[in-house]
């Protein structure tokens, strides 16, 4: 499907937009080839433009590398551009004050997931996220959208009352979850994708590739 936008988005910050934007375009690019897969950072801080910028620096890394598209001033412009360049676009949303530019995007893309801390808190605030996305399908009636829990405690499951509260939002949460693992944070660290930490990225990969293989379908 060309120009199919996967869009990774929350009126929330600091949910995981970035690090999980980031292995989702890299868990991609292995399953379709690299060139075929792009990542717009469409945040206005451009944390992944850099750091993509700081892992290419190191030439041994190069290989299976996504390329990160900044988004500019024009951020609906610049997904149109990746749209034309590569079969699949990730998209790195910005955070919340960007409600307009976000919603713009999201007019464009197929797919949404929105991260979730697994905290009451987080819950809430996401359930006017997932009410924003619901609204969105009006111009957008294709749109699937899904949660996407991140940063669950390893060796920890959901609170019975989480889940009966998560399935109370508008729209649903995926069964794959995301666990809080050092490798999501070492990776981005080191410029690259949790599939470029061998061991040490392993089980992080493998729950990325749950997530693909749930919202893809294959
Ligand atoms: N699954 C995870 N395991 C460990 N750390 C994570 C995970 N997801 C996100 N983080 C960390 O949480 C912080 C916020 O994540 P980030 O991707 O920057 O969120 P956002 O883009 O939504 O603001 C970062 O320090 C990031 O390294
Ligand atoms: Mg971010």
């Amino acid at each position: 499907m060309a120009g199919h936008v996967l869009a990774v988005a929350s009126l929330k910050g600091g949910c995981g937009k970035s690090t999980l934007a980031w292995n989702l375009a890299a868990g991609l690019a292995r399953r379709e080839g690299p060139e075929r897969v792009g990542l717009l950072d469409a945040d206005p801080q451009g944390a992944l433009t850099h750091w993509a910028a700081w892992g290419a620096a190191g030439a041994e890394r190069q290989g299976g590398m996504v390329p990160v598209h900044a988004a500019g001033a024009d951020p609906d412009a610049a997904l149109v551009r990746a749209m034309r360049r590569h079969a699949r676009v990730v998209v790195d949303c910005p955070p919340s004050l960007d409600m307009a530019v976000t919603q713009r995007l999201l007019a464009r893309a197929h797919m949404v997931l929105i991260p979730v801390l697994p905290s009451p808190l987080d819950l809430w605030a996401s359930a006017r996220t997932a009410r924003t996305v619901v609204e969105m399908r009006r111009d957008n009636p294709g749109l699937q959208a899904w949660l996407l829990i991140n940063q669950v405690e390893p060796g920890s499951a959901l609170s019975r009352a989480m889940s009966r509260a998560l399935a109370e939002l508008e729209v649903p949460a995926l069964a794959s979850m995301v666990r809080r693992r050092a490798a999501f944070r070492s990776a981005i660290l080191e410029g690259v994708s949790v599939y470029q930490l061998g061991a040490r990225g392993r089980e992080a990969a493998r729950e990325i590739d749950q997530v693909l293989q749930e919202v893809t379908g294959t």
